[in-house]
């Protein structure tokens, strides 16, 4: 939501607040008004459930309880700690592996969530393990896994059952390699394209979040009991993507009403499908209305424990984020019983798990924590354990870690087309073509963060024998001989040529290291100046241009667009560059073109300093986008601002 941010604004809001703040003290952003901002839920409780988790937590000493609340990282702990500490679960962050080999095999991922399992059952008889993972895109920690388009493009596909079998698929490969959750889907409503983590949003738009939110958790929890679904996470609870200025793990300005009917859209739909875990967010929040700030999420009990658990009926567990609770005042990694006070349950705690464990004990023993609040946070995680079939179902083989036709079909419905000159798409089946940008034969670019790596940097096309980048794509569609590449465009003469494609990128990045910061802009040729000179090189030398941007949300591409006869927004495509090429090259059999049918998740900049999801004349709108069958085009010249690199207002 567009908010009026002058100090003027400011400073009547403040006003305002006070006076109904004196007149009325419970509304002032009150808890009243909070917590029935959002829609009340039933409950629905499982009795045999219920009789099992008591069965268990009766049998569990507090040690063994806090234990099972905290959730180390798997380069920090052997299977014997696991047993000798009680451990509940294990994650592993973006970049860990088994043994740290980043080509680990699904057999040997299974192997160590096997030893893990076993060593857990010995402290805990018939309690198991959970381990987690950032399974966002596919199982993009692990070699050899098909990697589907992020979340952003498939908020352009707006295709519900696609995003549910996308779930299920990921699922399989989770289970696979022995695993049982993963910290997906984002449901965050960006407000400011800045954020380094727009890509993992579905839309601007909360009624696509929730519909694509509650698919995306009903496909990853399908078949959960039966060993072939996994547990999913709604996160990053609540307002992750309103902070401002989309700084990361920032702070979101929004009423009451907006933090539930546009932050926590797509948290009804998680809920609606069942989701059985929730990640608290880094960020916090203020109460647009009356400049109240209510700090960090991972501290606010009124929205983890009054809001979600008692007003949304919410019945399973909450876990924080990475090291999240040392954010909140008077905490550290190892120690703070605010977060667990407020309703976190599973404690995050990758490296400083053993102390976190003894301070935890012992605030509970000198009665900082009550242990009616432990016990409740150890009712979750055993109703929320007992829900996950086990031994998992599904094979672990690479074959299991894929599914590259339905990755591909969600690379074509993804794909948006901004700028066309009538009749140049689809390419005719036997044309010569000059590809050009280096992003054409780079899968890194192709997939961007949490692709292997946390960041997806340090990586190369050989860590993913199984992708297929678009210079590979259109080889294969076209004929090796009709497709020429040169990556600078500086060895070509495009005229020997019926089209040209060029690429350009995003280098990958992932949370706040994909931040545009305050200096900045959105404009794509201010850090990647080499993609301008590229087109300059290549535009109008006797052949059209047709220009792909692989990138992590909407810039400004005015000066990119003026010099290609067709733009196409391609988001991050992920492994399977064959659904670029589907679209790009009618089919060799004269079968029907599909044409472009992905369309904007976000508006698309008209200027540099667009931000906002909310701008009100955008260069395409939410919910824009050609599908190459019109006529006649509008390609007039896009204008561009004098100033190149303007300084854009804060
Ligand atoms: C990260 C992210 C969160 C992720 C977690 C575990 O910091 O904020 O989305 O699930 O840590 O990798």
């Amino acid at each position: 939501m567009k908010r009026n941010t002058s100090p003027r604004a400011g400073l009547l809001a403040c006003l305002i607040a006070l006076a109904s703040a004196a007149a009325h003290p419970a509304n002032a952003a009150g808890t009243d008004s909070i917590v029935q901002a959002w829609p009340a839920r039933r409950p629905a409780r499982d009795a045999a459930l219920e009789a099992r988790v008591e069965a268990a937590l009766k049998d569990l000493s507090l040690r063994q309880k806090i234990g099972q609340m905290t959730q180390p990282e798997i380069r920090a702990i052997t299977p014997d700690e696991v047993r000798d500490y009680a451990i509940g679960t294990v994650l592993n962050g973006g970049g860990g592996w088994p043994g740290q080999d980043r080509s680990a095999t699904p057999e040997q991922w299974r192997a160590l969530s096997d030893q893990f399992q076993a060593a857990a059952r010995q402290a805990t008889p018939g309690v198991p393990l959970l381990w987690g993972t950032d399974a966002v895109h596919g199982h993009n920690n692990v070699r050899g896994a098909t990697l589907f388009p992020h979340h952003i493009a498939l908020g352009a596909t707006r295709d519900a059952d696609l995003v549910r079998d996308i779930g299920r698929a990921t699922a399989r490969a989770v289970r696979a390699t022995g695993l049982h959750w993963t910290f997906a889907p984002t449901l965050a409503v960006v407000q400011d394209l800045r954020w380094g983590r727009s890509y993992e949003s579905f839309s601007a738009d909360p009624a696509l979040v929730r519909r694509l939110g509650q698919a995306e958790v009903e496909g990853l929890q399908d078949g959960l009991k039966d060993g072939r679904g996994v547990l999913a996470t709604a996160k990053h609870y609540v307002a992750d993507g309103g902070t401002r200025r989309g700084i990361d793990q920032g702070v979101s300005h929004a009423t009451p009403a907006e933090l539930a009917q546009v932050h926590g859209a797509g948290y009804l739909g998680a809920l609606d499908a069942g989701v059985l875990t929730v990640m608290a967010s880094f960020s916090s929040w203020t109460d647009g209305a009356g400049y109240v700030e209510h700090g960090k999420m991972h501290g606010n009990g009124t929205l983890l424990t009054e809001v979600l658990k008692d007003r949304l009926a919410f019945d399973g567990l909450v876990v924080s984020d990475w090291d999240g609770i040392a954010q909140l005042p008077g905490c550290i990694p190892e120690d703070c019983p605010a977060a667990i006070n407020a309703g976190i349950d599973v404690v995050m705690v990758p490296f400083h798990w053993k102390p976190f464990i003894a301070n935890t004990v012992r605030a509970v023993e000198q009665g900082r924590i009550p242990m009616g609040r432990i016990d409740d946070a150890v009712r979750r995680i055993l109703r929320v354990k007992f829900s996950v079939g086990m031994p998992s179902a599904v094979p672990a083989t690479v074959e299991a870690t894929q599914a590259p036709e339905l990755a591909r079909r969600a690379v074509r419905e993804s794909l948006v087309l901004l700028k066309h000159r009538p009749g140049l798409l689809p390419l005719p089946a036997r044309s010569r073509v000059l590809v050009v940008g280096a992003a054409a034969d780079s899968l890194p670019l192709q997939s961007g963060g949490w692709s292997l790596t946390w960041q997806g940097r340090d990586t190369t096309n050989a860590d993913y024998p199984q992708g297929t980048t678009l210079l590979a794509a259109l080889r294969r569609r076209l004929g090796a001989a009709q497709v020429g590449f040169d990556a600078d465009g500086t060895h070509s003469d495009p005229a020997r040529f019926d089209a040209v494609v060029a690429v350009l990128g995003e280098q990958p990045y992932a949370e706040g290291e994909g931040d545009i910061r305050m200096t900045d802009n959105l404009r794509h040729s201010r850090r990647h100046p080499e993609d301008l000179a590229l087109l300059r090189r290549v535009a109008g030398r006797g052949a059209p241009v047709i220009t792909l941007l692989y990138s992590g949300r909407p810039l400004y591409v005015n000066d990119l667009a003026n010099l290609s006869d067709a733009f196409v927004a391609a988001w991050l495509p992920g492994t399977e560059g064959a659904g670029l090429a589907d679209v790009l090259v009618a089919a060799a059999d004269g079968g029907p073109w599909a044409g472009f049918t992905g369309r904007l998740p976000f508006p698309w900049p008209a200027g540099p300093c667009q931000f906002s999801s909310h701008e009100a004349r955008p260069w395409w709108p939410l919910g824009g986008g050609l599908s190459g069958k019109e006529v006649p085009a509008n390609t007039k010249p896009l204008p561009e601002p004098a100033d190149p690199q303007p300084i854009c207002p804060l």
